[in-house]
Formats: structure tokens, sequence, C-alpha cells
């Protein structure tokens, strides 16, 4: 299976590195387009078997998938000049770039995915949502096993991309802010801050861990943690009095404005 990478930025070069990575693709099979060479050479640095290309048509030339990693209002250009055919698959990484846009480039027939990676693909833990037009579900099972080892892939309806890109893409930023905030308090409190980052970031991978490993839920594993009157309840209320779950959900919202 050979896969075309068009654009080698911060998505592109990550999901280049990921699929390098992974079990599925070999480096030999993918190709990265990029009209600047220092990225392809940086790619092609760590992965010296990867194929590199300043010509997106060449780039797509033998590819079964094309991953098309361009900033939004570049996408009609891009797609509108490459000569695809049916038998590829399409998926666009543009945030919000709707199948109806895409079709418009590429004809109602083409098989079109929308793919929404977080920065964490860099780490191979991306929450990846997927969306897809005229996929079978052999091409569906396809993208989500080669995402899925990216980090965790999931396939929803075009309907939610919106809403579940606000708690997956911008939802990321909004736990660093967490980490921040938890650091500074770690910091007033005498530690110093790459200790704080590493405590606070490694209780965070924790609290990820519980929920996504076990049958559980947030409010079973604060219960836990929170004896009668002891210390943690003491802040948990605190949070609840400045209204540190009105302002993450506000947040979630504010974004899809
Ligand atoms: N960052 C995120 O968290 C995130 C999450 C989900 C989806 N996305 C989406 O991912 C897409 C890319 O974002 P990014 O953060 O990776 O942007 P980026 O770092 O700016 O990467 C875009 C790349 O596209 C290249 N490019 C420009 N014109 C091109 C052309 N005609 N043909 C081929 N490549 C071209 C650029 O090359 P030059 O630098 O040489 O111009 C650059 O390397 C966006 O549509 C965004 O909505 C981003």
């Amino acid at each position: 299976m050979k896969i075309a990478i068009i654009g080698a930025g911060n998505m592109g070069g990550a999901i280049a590195r990921g699929l390098a990575q992974g079990t599925l693709v070999r480096a030999a099979d993918i190709i990265v387009s990029n009209p600047s060479t220092g990225k392809l050479d940086a790619l092609q640095a760590d992965y010296p078997e990867m194929n590199v290309t300043t010509d997106n048509s060449v780039a797509v030339k033998n590819a079964d998938i094309v991953i098309l990693a361009v900033k939004p209002w570049l996408v009609d250009q891009v797609l509108g000049a490459l000569r695809l055919d049916l038998r590829q698959i399409v998926a666009s990484v543009a945030a919000s770039v709707t199948f109806e846009q895409l079709v418009k480039s590429v004809g109602p027939e083409q098989t079109l995915f929308r793919l929404i990676p977080n920065t964490a693909i860099s780490q191979l833990e991306s929450m990846t949502l997927l969306s897809s037009r005229n996929a079978d579900k052999e091409q569906e099972r396809l993208m989500l096993d080669l995402f899925n080892e990216l980090g965790m892939a999931i396939l929803i309806p075009e309907s939610q991309m919106a809403a579940t890109t606000a708690l997956t893409s911008c939802g990321i930023a909004y736990v660093l802010k967490y980490i921040q905030a938890a650091m500074q308090a770690g910091i007033e409190l005498g530690i110093y801050p790459k200790d704080a980052q590493k405590m606070v970031a490694q209780s965070v991978k924790g609290a990820a861990s519980l929920i996504l490993n076990g049958d559980t839920h947030p409010s079973v594993e604060i219960d836990k943690v929170c004896t009668p009157g002891g210390m943690t309840i003491k802040g948990v209320n605190e949070l609840d009095h400045e209204g540190f779950g009105s302002a993450v959900i506000k947040a979630m919202k504010a974004c899809l404005k």
C-alpha cells in the first residue's frame, strides 16, 4: 500500500513519521510532497527510505491513499490541481473543510475521508477523528487501522466533526492549560518547574489511563481520592466554587463559534 502525504508541516510531517513507525506501511511506500525542501530533508534524515518530492503530482501518481495536510485555504487549489483516479482514497486533514467543499475539487465519486488528528500524533498518542464519504467497510477499517497505530482513531458522522474537534484538537490545549496552571501552583509551593512539570504531566497521563483502561467514570475516580473531611475534597470543591467545570464547558463551546 502506497501513501502520498501532501504538505510536510506539523500534521503532514507527524503523520509521515507516525506511519513510518507503524507496522502497516513501510517508509519506502510513503512519499511526502512540500514546496520548500527543509522539512523534506528533515524527514529523510529520520527515515532515509522515505520518498520526498516538491511536485504534488509526482507524489500522488502511484498512491493508494492521498493525505492532504495543507492549510484549509489551500485545499481547493492543491486538490484541484491533482490528477486523481477513482481507486485512490483522498483523506483531508484540513480542520473545517467539509465533504461538500472537497467534492467541488474531486467530484462526487471519489472516496473521501476527513481526518482530524491532534498534536499528540507526534508521540503516537493522537485522538484521531475520521469521517468517510463513498467508502466501503474495508476502506473504513483500513483507515482506522492505520490511525489506531498513531494513537486512537474513531469513525464518526461528519455532522459530529466540529463538536468532536473541540473535544480533541482544541481540547488538548485546554489540558495543557491545566498542566501549566498546576505547575505554577507547584512552583509557588517551592517545587522546581521541571519537577513540577513531570509530576503534573504524569498525573494527567495517569488520570487518562484510569479512564481509558478501566470500566469507570471520572466521578468514581474522584470519589476514590476524596477522603471525607480530607484535603482533596477541599480542592475539588474550590474548583467548583471557582467555576472550573463551567469554564471548561464554555471553552469547548467557544472554539466552535
Ligand atoms: N495542528 C493541529 O493541531 C491540527 C489538527 C488537525 C488538523 N489540522 C489541519 O492540518 C492542516 C495542516 O496544518 P499544519 O499545522 O500541519 O500546518 P503547517 O505546519 O503550516 O503545514 C502545512 C504545510 O503545507 C505546505 N504547503 C504549502 N503549500 C503547499 C502546496 N501547494 N502543496 C503541498 N504542500 C504545501 C507548507 O509548506 P511550506 O512551509 O514550505 O509553505 C507546510 O509545510 C491544516 O489544514 C489544519 O487545519 C491541524
